[in-house]
């Protein structure tokens, strides 16, 4: 099959990439330089000259923090990216999955959110990938959204990254918030999976990522002890670290699907630190 993959260049695209080629897909990674999705006749004409099957979008604005004062560019990559990615694909018969956040619900929700439960972002990245949803299913039922949450990886700044390098200048204490609940979830199990969305054509909207959940708070401990860092975590609020973007306190991930599960996010840490184990000072 012939892949096309956007958004290469970040964490989880360049995972998309090396699994679709392990695959033997004839892929086509291109990072934001080779192809900018907010540019609607550079992506008609990339996918007329490369005729794609599948379309992987990895692309996005993920500065979660940075979306708050800057929500049309935002919204530009996020929202009408993603739509001209879709209709440009629906155009020639390609098969889209799209990659978007559990940031498009409140976290109000007493259980694990479903893929009919309703939307409501709170911040401007949710919102924006939320516009990105709406603009894939209304160029294709046939395209899938595939909502993920909380994802680390090699090659990204991520949580552990993030983690790692607060916690290397920390002292002996850290305060990580306990005030956001959600399901990590490791690049690596995550982009076999949406290769197989893309080979089987899944269409809708599916909820996928690591399986568990837990607090940043708790995450934060687990990461330090895969690191073997002593240091003590201790407890904090967003409201306490006057973050610009509100996360939702709740945004663990099920599903109404018939979809297998990824791995736990305590196997998706151990595979992450087996594979990278610079990141973790090993
Ligand atoms: N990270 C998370 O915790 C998380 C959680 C849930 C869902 N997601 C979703 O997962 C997907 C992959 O995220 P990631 O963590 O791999 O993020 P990432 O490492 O930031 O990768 C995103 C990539 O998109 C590129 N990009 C930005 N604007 C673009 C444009 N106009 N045209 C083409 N490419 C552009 C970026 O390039 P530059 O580096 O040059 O800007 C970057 O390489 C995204 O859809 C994200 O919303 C992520």
């Amino acid at each position: 099959m012939r892949v096309l993959v956007a958004g290469a260049g970040g964490m989880l695209g360049a995972d998309v990439v090396a699994v679709a080629g392990s695959r033997g897909h004839e892929c086509f990674g291109l990072a934001r330089g080779e192809l900018d999705v907010t540019d609607e006749h550079a992506v008609e004409a990339t996918i007329a000259r490369l005729a794609p099957e599948a379309i992987v979008n990895c692309a996005a604005w993920t500065d979660v923090e940075g979306a708050e004062s800057l929500e049309p560019a935002a919204l530009a990559v996020n929202g009408t990216g993603a739509g001209n990615l879709a209709r440009a694909a629906a155009a020639v018969g390609a098969h889209l999955v799209q990659v978007s956040t559990d940031y498009v619900f409140d976290g109000t929700a007493t259980r694990p959110y479903v893929e009919s439960d309703p939307t409501n972002a709170l911040s401007a990245y949710g919102r924006t990938k939320l516009a990105g949803e709406g603009e894939v299913i209304a160029a294709s039922r046939e395209h899938a959204v595939v909502r993920t949450a909380w994802l680390f990886g090699p090659g990204g700044k991520n949580f552990v990254t993030t983690m790692l390098r607060l916690g290397a200048g920390a002292g002996d204490e850290l305060a990580v918030v306990t005030d956001e609940v959600g399901c990590p979830t490791y690049t690596g199990h995550l982009a076999p999976r949406l290769v197989e969305f893309a080979e089987r054509r899944a269409a809708g909207v599916f909820h996928l990522a690591g399986a568990g959940h837990c607090s940043r708070n708790a995450f934060a401990k687990a990461i330090f002890e895969a690191a073997g860092l002593h240091l003590r975590v201790t407890e904090t609020t967003q409201a306490q670290l006057a973050m610009a973007a509100p996360r939702p306190p709740w945004s663990v991930l099920g599903s109404e699907r018939d979809v297998e599960p990824l791995p736990s996010w305590h196997d998706g840490l151990a595979a992450y630190r087996a594979r990278a184990p610079e990141v973790f000072g090993q």
